[in-house]
């Protein structure tokens, strides 16, 4: 899809979907941890719009050296048409443009295969494995790419 429209988001952008993250987004964050995101001067937001909707966003966190992935979510509709795709290059391009940083870190859950793929496809590979990570049961996967 080229008609994919990347730019930053705002807290004031929240509105529009904050009412159908569970629903269209499938997101595992609430709104409340989402508006914490948004106002953090530590991260970075992106949001993907097709014909002025939002369909995806995505975010980064900056830590000394590494830049840590906390999320990126496609709305259900819109999934394998690129979106992911385009997000995570703008967010590794931001990571690019960050002083001192050398390389893009992101925790996955080990039972998410989409989002495994995704990761593997833009060259980032598993260096660790942190157990029973999300709810005390599943395994979070570590996967990190060099900028
Ligand atoms: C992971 C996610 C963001 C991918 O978004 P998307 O817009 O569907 O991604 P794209 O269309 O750009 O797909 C890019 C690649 O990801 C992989 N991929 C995406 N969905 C996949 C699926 N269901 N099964 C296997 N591979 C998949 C493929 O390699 C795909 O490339 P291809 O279409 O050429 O085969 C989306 O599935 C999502 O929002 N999941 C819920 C939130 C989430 O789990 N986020 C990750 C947190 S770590």
């Amino acid at each position: 899809m080229d008609n994919i429209k990347v730019s930053r988001m705002a807290i004031s952008d929240l509105n529009e979907i904050k009412d159908v993250l569970l629903l269209d987004f499938d997101d595992f964050w609430s709104v409340s941890i989402l508006e914490t995101e948004l106002i953090n001067p530590n991260s970075k937001y992106i949001m993907a719009k097709i014909n002025n909707k939002i369909v995806g966003f995505a975010g980064i966190w900056k830590a000394v050296d590494d830049v840590h992935i906390t999320n990126i979510v496609t709305a259900k509709k819109f999934r394998r048409q690129n979106i992911g795709s385009v997000l995570l290059t703008n967010l590794i391009q931001m990571a690019k443009e960050e002083k001192g940083i050398t390389s893009i870190t992101l925790e996955v859950n080990s039972t998410n295969i989409p989002a495994q793929r995704l990761y593997e496809k833009f060259g980032f590979k598993v260096v660790g494995l942190r157990k029973k990570y999300y709810n005390n049961t599943e395994d979070a996967i570590i996967m990190t790419r060099e900028l």
